[in-house]
């Protein structure tokens, strides 16, 4: 099953999305903990979507493809905003987070912890498409 959605730059979006993932991903027959992970790494991914990629504007709009078969997800979010090279950035400072003295930049550490493959890539038109899978474990 692949299925294509478009949404608006508005946080609003993300809960409708939280649910496509839960039915994509019982679906494919994840468990509820796996189920979990694929929520959290594609409202990361949409959040920063959002928010730093379309500056949170509603008239810019992103795109979602999700395809599920048994024990396999994947899903790809394309969008035309800000550029980004995630290659630039540093690691994630634990001690400064640890001491409260930065919060961000944990996100796309986390989302390499959540799914089996995680990849971005800037197509020639500019547009930046991130690119998730979860399979299930055996
Ligand atoms: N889609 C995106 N477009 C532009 N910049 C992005 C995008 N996703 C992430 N970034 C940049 O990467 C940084 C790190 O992202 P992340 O680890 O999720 O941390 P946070 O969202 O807490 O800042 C962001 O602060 C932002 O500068
Ligand atoms: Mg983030």
């Amino acid at each position: 099953m692949k299925q294509t959605y478009d949404f608006p730059a508005d946080t609003a979006v993300l809960e409708k999305i939280g649910k496509l993932a839960t039915d994509a991903g019982s679906n494919a027959g994840f468990d509820d903990i796996e189920i979990g992970d694929i929520q959290l790494a594609l409202d990361e991914v949409c959040t920063n979507t959002i928010i730093h990629g379309l500056k949170n504007d509603p008239s810019r709009m992103f795109q979602m493809v999700l395809q599920c078969d048994p024990g396999v997800i994947e899903i790809q979010i394309h969008e035309s905003g800000e550029p980004f090279d995630p290659f630039d950035l540093d690691d994630p400072n634990l001690e400064n987070i640890m001491n409260e003295q930065s919060a961000g930049g944990l996100g796309l550490y986390f989302l390499r912890e959540l799914m089996d493959e995680v990849d971005f890539r800037i197509g020639r038109d500019g547009v930046k498409t991130w690119r998730i899978v979860k399979r299930k474990s055996l």
